[in-house]
């Protein structure tokens, strides 16, 4: 297998220059001008065209078990969306109920996707308990490749854990070199305002905001900040939405807590008022941490570019709208939670970003590839274009114009939050490892070929 890629504008986290890309069986090996092809030899013509490294989504939920029902992507459909949509690689979260093994639940996770993904992936190891047994489990966990634990302030009585699991996760994770992300809203309050809520017949889309305003999150924030300064643990907040928990971790990175900050790109484009439309039509936007007042969005963007945001992840999580959303038709708390957006973070975040003048390239390529595969362990091998890399290239049109649609996407729900929205350039091919597997917009890949990545710990 030999692909050549030609004459394309290279555009990395830090770089930008017109090169041809060689690359013999999965790796890069030269980058150089004016290559010329031997025969047999793939070539594509990336004239006019950037080529970026592969997208790395971090934060991505295919198997699901969740708020009674699945989410509805498999590792076929849901890799093939994300190729579609530029990313390369994905991580998913291994979510394992309370009453669940872990080891068992990292072997399930693992068998969803072995096999049967397109895209390369890897999982953030979840800890919804901690005990001894769990101790064990985690650590030959590790040993097979997982450098990232998941853990939930939210989801009482679900993937909720104490404060003593908390701190002993936190220890573990030092120890092993672990970086550990979190979900961070106070579940207390919001049981508690969800309680109040339904008591007072407010029981529509638009409360599931009022249940978790801002404070809800700077408090989680707050509170893993105070555990991860004790036991000096390397952390990653997921999902961060607003200006009052990106408060807190800012101030805890400059009393030297080890943080980064993931947003999404829900967050970025979306606001509470999306929730809010008649007909239950708002459900389609209900997720954790719920979409917030329009303000937040300036502040996360300016985050970005100033590096206090790290990474752009979508937080995956498909639940129809005709079929799933309505179980929580009259009980706005029994709405499954999550925004599908696999297939669209990249395209949007062009659109939105680039095109909209609030980010630059390198900027662009940084938090959606480059900072993911340093903070994961899976840096160089992902995240940047150079010899010894792993052959995943975008090659993106500029100049494509397109709208979105539930109907046309690849990803396997029943709508499009963004449907009808116009984006400016998309990925037009995709190669993973050498293969290329989207031509022309379309996937071409090979279902199954999609490799689970060993990550070596590195935050100790
Ligand atoms: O609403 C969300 N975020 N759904 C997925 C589960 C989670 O909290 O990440
Ligand atoms: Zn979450
Ligand atoms: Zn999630």
């Amino acid at each position: 297998m030999a692909l050549l890629v030609k004459n394309g504008e290279i555009v990395t986290a830090s770089e930008r220059y017109v090169a041809d890309i060689w690359c013999e069986g999965e790796t890069i090996t030269r980058i150089d001008r004016n290559i010329a092809a031997p025969p047999g030899a793939e070539v594509i013509d990336a004239g006019g065209k950037h080529v970026f490294p592969g997208f790395i989504d971090p934060h991505v939920h295919i198997y699901l078990p969740f708020m009674g029902t699945f989410s509805k992507d498999t590792y076929e459909t849901g890799s093939k969306a994300a190729l579609v949509g530029g990313t390369t690689t994905l991580i998913e979260m291994c979510c394992p109920s309370r009453k669940d093994d872990a080891l068992e639940a990292f072997e399930l996770w693992m068998s969803q996707a072995v096999g049967k993904s397109a895209c390369d992936f890897s999982f953030h190891m979840g800890v919804t308990k901690f005990d001894e047994k769990t101790a064990s489990e985690l650590r030959e966990i590790v040993k097979r490749g997982i450098s990232s634990f998941k853990i939930f302030l939210a989801y009482k009585g679900a993937f909720g854990i104490d404060d003593t699991e908390l701190y002993q996760t936190l220890k573990l994770a030092k120890e092993l070199g672990v970086i550990v992300t979190a979900h961070c809203e106070n579940e207390t309050l919001v049981a508690e305002r969800q309680k109040e809520l339904l008591a007072a017949g407010r029981t529509d889309p638009g409360q599931h905001h009022e249940s978790r305003p801002p404070a809800v999150e700077a408090e989680g924030v707050h509170h893993l900040m105070t555990f991860a300064e004790l036991t000096g643990a390397a952390t990653y907040i997921v999902h961060l939405s607003c200006k009052e928990a990106l408060d807190e971790a800012i101030a805890a990175r400059q009393r030297g807590v080890r943080v980064n900050v993931e947003t999404l790109i829900q967050y970025l484009v979306l606001d509470k008022t999306y929730a809010e439309r008649p007909n239950f039509e708002g459900a389609k936007y209900v997720m954790s941490p719920p979409l917030r007042d329009a303000r937040n969005q300036a502040v996360l963007w300016n985050g970005l570019r100033s590096g206090l945001v790290n990474t752009v992840a979508t937080d995956h999580a498909p639940f129809d709208f005709q079929t799933q959303k309505p179980m929580g038709k009259d009980d706005f708390t029994k709405i499954p939670n999550g925004i599908p957006s696999l297939e669209e973070r990249i395209n949007l975040l062009y659109t939105h970003g680039v095109k909209a003048g609030k980010l630059d390239l390198h900027t662009f390529v940084d938090v959606a590839s480059t900072q993911v595969a340093k903070i994961f362990d899976l840096f160089p091998r992902k995240g940047t274009i150079q010899p010894g890399s792993d052959a995943d290239l975008v090659i993106f049109d500029p100049g494509y114009r397109g709208v979105i649609s539930g109907k046309s996407q690849t990803m396997n729900v029943d709508y499009s939050a963004f449907e009808g929205w116009k984006i400016e350039g998309r990925p037009r091919d995709v190669t993973v490892r050498g293969q290329v597997a989207v031509k022309n917009g379309k996937f071409v890949g090979t279902v199954g070929r999609g490799q689970f990545l060993k990550r070596t710990p590195s935050h100790f």
